[in-house]
């Protein structure tokens, strides 16, 4: 069949390189892409990535199946409109989108299924706000409502800040997203990552995998997009599994349902790990970055009769092009996802300045030289004309491995890392570091 991946990112870059191994695949597109996108995927020439030219490319080509990337097209009702259409989508609907556009509205769906979250308030002027901050617990968190790129977090210490803060937000520094503000109990406790597939009713869950959100060795400097990630995570156990499906997942797709809202896509839960407790920090309806990318590494089931299964709504259940299709039309008759044994991770290598100001336009080299068993996943690149590969982002690749141990998956991965430079390139040294302790931990206990 005909696929067609959303996206430029590491994320789809991981998604196409899967997609395009693929039994059912026949013909994969990724629209606008990279790079390395280009290398798994055709990049279609289409005037625009709005939902309109997006659409008519899909109906024009035959798409029989469309897989989205970042949240923002969810947001705006691709999915909605593709359905409409009689197409294909994996990726949740605009209703279901606002788990993560609001985070308001996410809160209020959390308190009213019972979820265990961070106590919180919303506010929509700086009075009523500042009053809350006058008597907040600090740190305190201070989260834009809607859409701010990755950056409408912001932990405050201080009074102080906390009020100079909220100012801003409702001020307009994060523009529309910032006029309703969730001040939120800072929670203390280790961060994972749970991403499920689900149809709303039946849920395949993914491994349990970690982000390292700050810039910097030692989780310290700005808040970033993420800096590297592996899976699984040893801390994420079946029974740390059970309590999340219990108190979280199950709940909220139980009040979903109640509010009429059908949710078929992704759901990544940001969970915090709280004296061995699962607490929600937020709910993202589309696949982590750069999560994603050691996750399809590790998968060794072939994906797309998964994306195939959620995505089957009422409409198309014929391949527009007559090849063959996945068997399987509902999740639950699919069985669990496969996985390589041992550990896979990434390592993001940016432009020095990210997360603030950076240049373009670098030439990278060494991508040819990197092992075999690894994989180099592309963000911010794009083509030069000399046939080389130029920087084109803040967060430009994910260079991604693995290994029968955390130990050994670091190992080959930093390996393959110092292979590769551009003019500027910045990393982290310390990536799976809390893994590595466990690790370590581990053999000292016998
Ligand atoms: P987000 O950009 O929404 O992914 O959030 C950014 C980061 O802020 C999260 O990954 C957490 O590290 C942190 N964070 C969000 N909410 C809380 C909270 N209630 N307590 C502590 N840290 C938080
Ligand atoms: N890795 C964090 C995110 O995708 O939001």
């Amino acid at each position: 069949m005909k696929v067609l991946v959303i996206g430029k990112g590491g994320r789809e870059h991981a998604l196409a390189w899967k997609a395009a191994q693929s039994f059912y695949v026949d013909e994969l597109f990724c629209f606008p892409g990279n790079a390395g996108i280009a290398e798994v995927a055709k990049i279609p020439e289409i005037a625009d990535d709005s939902v309109e030219s997006l659409l008519d490319f899909a109906l024009r080509e035959g798409i029989d199946l469309t897989i989205v990337g970042p949240e923002e097209y969810l947001a705006k009702g691709i999915a909605d409109a593709f359905e409409a259409n009689g197409l294909r989508i994996f990726g949740v609907n605009k209703d279901a989108a606002r788990l993560e556009s609001s985070k308001a509205f996410a809160k209020e769906v959390m308190k009213a299924a019972g979820i265990p979250t961070a106590a919180y308030s919303v506010v929509t002027d700086a009075e009523s706000g500042d009053s809350i901050l006058k008597t907040s617990k600090y740190p305190v968190v201070l989260k834009a409502d809607g859409l701010a790129a990755g950056k409408g977090v912001i932990i405050c210490n201080t009074y102080e800040e906390a009020s100079s803060e909220l100012s801003q937000m409702l001020g307009g520094k994060f523009k529309s997203a910032g006029a309703k503000v969730v001040i939120e109990e800072f929670l203390k406790g280790e961060e994972l990552s749970l991403l499920l597939l689900t149809d709303g009713t039946n849920v395949k869950r993914l491994l349990f995998s970690q982000d390292h959100k700050a810039l910097c060795d030692g989780d310290t400097g700005l808040n970033t997009g993420g800096m590297g990630a592996y899976a699984p995570v040893a801390a994420g156990t079946d029974e740390l599994y059970e309590k999340v499906n219990e108190s979280i997942i199950l709940p909220l797709l139980n009040e979903l349902k109640k509010r009429g809202i059908n949710y078929r896509g992704i759901l990544y839960i940001g969970l915090m790990i709280v004296d061995g407790n699962p607490f929600v920090l937020e709910y993202n309806v589309r696949f982590g970055d750069p999560e994603t990318e050691p996750l399809m590494f590790m998968l060794v089931s072939d994906i797309i009769p998964y994306f195939w299964a959620v995505s089957g709504r009422e409409s198309a259940e014929k391949s527009i092009n007559g090849s063959p299709l996945p068997p399987f039309t509902s999740l639950e008759a699919m069985p669990e996802l496969v996985w390589r044994s041992g550990y896979g991770m990434c390592v993001v290598m940016a432009s020095g300045g990210y997360p603030e100001s950076y240049e373009k336009g670098k030439v990278i080299s060494g991508l040819d030289d990197v092992d075999e068993n690894s994989v180099v996943f592309h963000a911010g690149t794009k083509s030069g004309r000399s046939g080389n590969v130029l920087t084109d982002g803040g967060r430009v690749l994910m260079v991604t491995s693995c290994g029968d141990s955390i130990a050994h998956a670091v190992e080959n991965t930093y390996k393959n890392v110092e292979k590769i430079s551009f003019d500027k390139a910045y990393f982290r040294h310390d990536i799976a570091h809390r893994e590595m302790e466990r690790e370590k931990n581990d053999h000292k206990n016998g």
